[in-house]
């Protein structure tokens, strides 16, 4: 076994989402927040003896190939810097995050392999510049790398640092069935008067740090062409059993509470899986992908 560098990759939420327009390469243009969550895969990216990427997972439903991200984002590192490794680029993932859930998760694998190689590799490129190679790999990969509190205002490449969002817990209860990105995006498309959201009144909660102005705020433009409906049950049920808010995170299906009191939020937890696949109880962090080991 070779050098080895092990990252943990948080996903995110969004705390609030809009649509303001379309680029040309037809994308959406966003305006968001998206904020860190401790609830994280972990990867393991080794040089090994050899050539060639490889990649393996404790999920079989995962697939392994050129088509997952991490594969991607190795590529796309090594592109960038006209790089040969000189061994065996291995990545071992250990997946937390659910998928088509909109909590991130492929993203953030890929952020994970951006800073494992920059350091694996000895290039110690600046973060800036593994943002510009993560875009090109997905448009939540620069947030993913730098993580924290970050509003996004086009499709996923223009941030700017929020204050960070007040200590709270956060309850992420994900249904059977998930949802894909373009699908939704794709539904979005087809409304004939499509929803918008205001995002000022989040912004404004998070300048004043004032967790109840924060959850007011929450509305995301893609909940209403959801085409899960324990998106909505789920929804109802955690802000009955005691959240200050809750909205669909992403293009879903995963839904996230917001509780100011632990007890409260374990308690609903309980209850949400009747309805959902998953359900965990993490909190805001202010770190994207860091390395562990
Ligand atoms: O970049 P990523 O792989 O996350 O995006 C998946 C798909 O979601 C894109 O191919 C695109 O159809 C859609 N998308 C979009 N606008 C965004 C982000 C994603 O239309 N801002």
């Amino acid at each position: 076994m070779g050098k080895s560098v092990t990252v943990t990759a948080p996903g995110k939420v969004n705390l609030v989402l809009d649509i303001t327009g379309r680029q040309p390469d037809g994308y959406h243009i966003l305006d968001s927040v998206m904020q860190s969550i401790s609830l994280s895969d972990t990867i393991t990216v080794s040089c090994m003896d050899g050539r060639g990427i490889y990649s393996s997972c404790d999920q079989p439903r995962i697939p392994c190939d050129e088509n997952n991200l991490v594969y991607k984002a190795t590529r796309a590192f090594l592109d960038y810097f006209f790089l040969d490794p000189g061994c065996a680029i291995s990545i071992d993932l250990q997946k937390r995050l659910p998928i088509e859930a909109g909590l991130g998760g492929g993203s953030t694998d890929a952020a994970a392999v951006l800073i494992a190689l920059n350091v694996l590799l000895n290039v110690y490129t600046g973060l800036d510049t593994l943002c510009k190679i993560g875009e090109k790999v997905g448009a939540d990969v620069p947030f993913c790398i730098l993580g924290g509190t970050r509003r996004i205002t086009d499709s996923g490449s223009t941030m700017h640092q929020m204050p960070p969002m007040p200590y709270c817990y956060l309850l992420i209860a994900k249904p059977e069935a998930g949802i894909s990105t373009p699908q939704a995006f794709a539904r979005y498309d087809a409304l004939t008067s499509p929803a918008r959201a205001d995002t000022t009144p989040l912004l404004h909660g998070l300048y004043a740090a004032d967790l109840k102005q924060i959850c007011s705020g929450m509305h995301n433009v893609l909940e209403p062409v959801a085409d899960v409906e324990d998106v909505f049950a789920l929804k109802k049920m955690i802000l009955a059993g005691g959240a200050l808010g809750a909205v669909m995170s992403g293009s879903g299906s995963a839904v996230v509470g917001v509780f100011e009191n632990r007890d409260l939020a374990k308690r609903c937890m309980r209850r949400t899986f009747s309805l959902a696949k998953s359900a965990f109880l993490c909190t805001p962090v202010s770190h994207g992908a860091i390395i562990t080991k």
